[in-house]
C-alpha cells in the first residue's frame, strides 16, 4: 500500500493551548463509536467526526501507530500515545485514542474536502504491519444565504438606489438584476474572496426611477445553484394637488350654502307661521272678549 508517511515534515512542537476546545468538543466523541459513513457532507465552518472504524482496547492502542492522511498529505499521527498534528490542521483537529480512534476537525474549510484515510499499524516481529485501513470521503459545501436588498437612498431626484448582497458561498458567483425577465444595468458590482476561507462575497447596486412601480429580482448563480431575492417598489400615494383640491372646496362650499339656505328658509317659515298663529289667537281672544262684552251688555 502506498501510504508513505512524511516524517521529515513533522511540525515543531507547540504548546497545546486548546484545552478549552477539547472540553467543549468532548461531547462530540460519543459519535466515534457509532456508524461510520463512507461519505460525509459538511458545510464550511462546521465540525466533522471521522472514525477509524477500528474497535480496540485502550491498552492495545498505546502500542499501535495511527495515521490520518488527506489524499496524499498528512493530517495527524499517534505514535506511542503521542499526538502530532500537521500545521494545516493545527489548533482545529483533535483526536480520541480510546476504543475506536477518530478525529474531529473543527472550522471546516473548503480545502478540507477530499478522501481521508486512517491507517493503523501494529508491531510485529520488529516492524510495523498495516492492521487496518479506512477511507472516508469528505465533501464541503458553501451555500450562499438568500441575498439581502437594502435601500441606499436617493443619489439623484426621483432616482432610488438599492444594493443586493450575499456572502459566504463557493464557487465564484455571478449576480444579475432582472425586471420582467430582462436583465438590467447594475452599477458598482463588487466581488471579493476571503483568502483564508476561500469564500466569496458579492454585491451590486441598482438605480431606478421612483415614478413608476417596479419588481426587481436579484439573482445570484454559483456552480449549478442559485439564490435570489425580490424587491418591490410602489410609487407613493399621490399627494392631493391643487386641481384635486378645487372640486372638494366647491362641494363643501356649495353644500354649506345649501344647508344654510335651507335652515334660513325653515327658520323664516316657522317664525312666520308662529307669528301668524299668534296673531290669529290674539284676534280670536279679542273677538271672545268682544262677544262676552256684548253678551254682558
Ligand atoms: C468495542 O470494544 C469494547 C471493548 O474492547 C466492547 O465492549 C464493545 O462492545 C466493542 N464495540 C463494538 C461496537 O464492537
Ligand atoms: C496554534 O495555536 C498556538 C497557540 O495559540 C499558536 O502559537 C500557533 O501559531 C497556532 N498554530 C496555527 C497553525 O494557527
Ligand atoms: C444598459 O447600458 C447600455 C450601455 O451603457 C445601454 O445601451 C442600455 O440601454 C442600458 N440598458 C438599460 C436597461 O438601461
Ligand atoms: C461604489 O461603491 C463604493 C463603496 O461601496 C462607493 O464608495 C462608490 O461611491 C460607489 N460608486 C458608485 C458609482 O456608485
Ligand atoms: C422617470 O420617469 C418619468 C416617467 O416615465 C420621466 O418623466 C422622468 O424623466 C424619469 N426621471 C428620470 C430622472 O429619469
Ligand atoms: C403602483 O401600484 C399601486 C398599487 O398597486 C397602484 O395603486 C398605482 O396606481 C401604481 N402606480 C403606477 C404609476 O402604476
Amino acid at each position: 500500500m502506498g501510504h508513505t508517511m512524511k516524517w521529515g515534515t513533522l511540525p515543531p512542537k507547540r504548546p497545546y493551548l486548546w484545552l478549552s476546545q477539547l472540553l467543549v468538543l468532548a461531547g462530540l466523541f460519543h459519535f466515534c463509536s457509532g456508524i461510520i459513513p463512507k461519505s460525509v457532507t459538511k458545510r464550511v465552518k462546521e465540525a466533522v467526526v471521522l472514525s477509524c472504524d477500528y474497535n480496540t482496547s485502550t491498552e492495545e492502542l498505546t502500542s499501535l501507530r495511527i495515521y490520518w492522511q488527506k489524499d496524499s498529505e498528512m493530517v495527524l499521527a499517534v505514535l506511542l500515545g503521542k499526538v502530532q498534528v500537521w500545521p494545516k490542521y493545527e489548533n482545529r483537529t483533535i483526536t480520541d485514542i480510546t476504543n475506536n480512534p477518530c478525529i474531529v476537525i473543527l472550522a471546516l474549510r473548503l480545502s478540507d474536502s477530499g478522501t481521508y484515510t486512517c491507517v493503523i499499524q501494529k508491531p510485529e516481529t520488529g516492524t510495523y504491519k498495516v492492521e487496518h485501513l479506512t477511507k472516508v470521503r469528505l465533501m464541503i459545501r458553501a451555500d450562499f444565504p438568500v441575498p439581502t436588498i437594502n435601500d441606499l437612498g436617493n443619489p439623484f431626484p426621483n432616482i432610488r438606489r438599492v444594493i443586493c448582497s450575499t456572502s459566504g458561498g463557493f464557487p465564484k458567483p455571478h449576480l444579475s438584476w432582472l425586471e420582467n425577465g430582462e436583465e438590467l444595468n447594475a452599477t458598482n458590482t463588487t466581488l471579493s474572496q476571503d483568502p483564508e476561507t476561500e469564500l466569496f462575497t458579492i454585491s451590486s447596486e441598482l438605480d431606478f426611477n421612483m415614478t413608476s412601480n417596479h419588481s426587481f429580482l436579484c439573482l445570484v448563480k454559483y456552480g449549478d445553484l442559485t439564490v435570489s431575492q425580490t424587491f418591490q417598489w410602489k410609487t407613493p400615494k399621490p399627494t392631493p394637488s391643487a386641481n384635486q383640491h378645487l372640486p372638494w372646496t366647491i362641494t363643501i362650499t356649495v353644500s354649506a350654502c345649501g344647508i344654510a339656505v335651507i335652515i334660513a328658509v325653515t327658520v323664516t317659515c316657522l317664525t312666520c307661521r308662529n307669528a301668524a298663529r299668534w296673531r290669529q289667537r290674539r284676534r280670536n281672544e279679542e273677538n271672545m272678549v268682544i262677544e262676552r262684552y256684548s253678551l254682558s251688555t
